[in-house]
């Protein structure tokens, strides 16, 4: 039976016209918008682009929306300056710098500078540990909007297998603590995982996050397994074409044989993010007033 399909574009839809509707009870009560402000540095294509998405999405989610485009030459300090501004700016709920950040700048330092209660990317150490102590703190919202679309389809986790793909800091590792927190069993698999695909094929739930396209294979998949792919990868132009297909780290086609359920590329995740931004938004802007 064919997987599924989950649809995040509706979801991320939905979510967003729920904080919109928040954001305006936010507005009536606190007698301001809530406030992102978003740092760029540089010219990076795909950058401007989820950058300028962000800046629509936050407007038209009825909040303020505060863009800092920095040359690429910019600073350290220019830079630090800048989130420091920001963390003063009581208009200014959520910050979210960039990244990548040109090779030049030290993105540890400047994400360690930013307002823990402001940050609304969940990069920092503080909330990296609130996080792991399963307190209340601002998570990453990729990670976090694969966990709304998991527990939609299928509520309780606890006791099911999970394997994630990737360790990175913004998706990978804060994935993982998402789901032991929700009381799955968990497993992180990388580059130097021995027989991926035996371990793949022991999860209920498969979250691929590697930036390699089409590596997750059907014969990987458990049958009937959820399958969240958070991979986003544009493919060589076929000849004559001027830009290649968007494909997922998941082989889509073979994966949906065999899986329960299946995120598409694009359409799946993707949206998610936007929309778990606006509402860490508005979380970090209650917490402002309160
Ligand atoms: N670059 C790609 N995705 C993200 C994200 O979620 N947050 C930040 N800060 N940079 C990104």
């Amino acid at each position: 039976m064919a997987a599924e399909i989950i649809d995040g574009k509706a979801f991320a839809a939905a979510l967003r016209d729920k904080v919109a509707e928040a954001a305006r009870a936010f507005e009536k009560q606190a007698g301001r918008k809530a406030g992102l402000a978003v740092v760029l540095v540089g010219d990076d294509a795909a950058s401007q682009v989820y950058v300028a998405s962000k800046g629509k999405a936050t407007v038209a989610a009825g909040m303020e929306s505060f863009e800092h485009r920095l040359p690429a030459d910019t600073t350290q300090e220019a830079l630090e300056a800048v989130v420091r501004q920001l963390n003063a700016d009581p208009a200014v709920d959520g910050i979210l710098v960039q990244l990548p950040l040109p090779a030049h700048l030290d993105d540890k330092a400047v994400i360690a500078l930013i307002d823990p209660d402001k940050d609304v990317d969940g990069l920092t150490d503080t909330n990296i540990a609130r996080l792991a102590n399963q307190q209340d703190g601002l998570f990453p919202c990729t990670p976090f909007g694969c966990m709304m679309l998991l527990e939609d389809r299928l509520g309780d986790l606890s006791g099911q297998s999970a394997v994630v793909l990737g360790r990175s800091q913004l998706v990978g590792r804060p994935m993982a603590q998402l789901l032991v927190n929700a009381n799955a069993t968990v497993t992180i698999a990388h580059s130097r995982t021995r027989d991926l695909p035996s371990v793949v094929r022991g999860a209920d739930i498969v979250i691929a996050a590697v930036g390699r396209p089409e590596m997750v294979r059907g014969d990987w998949i458990k049958p009937g397994a959820t399958v969240i792919d958070v991979g986003i990868n544009r493919l060589d132009p076929a000849p004559g074409a001027a830009k290649g297909r968007l494909v997922g780290d998941v082989a889509f086609d073979e994966a949906s044989a065999v899986a329960g359920a299946i995120t598409p590329v694009p359409g799946g995740v993707g949206p998610m993010t936007i929309a778990v931004l606006l509402r860490n938004t508005l979380v970090a802007a209650h917490r402002h007033e309160s």
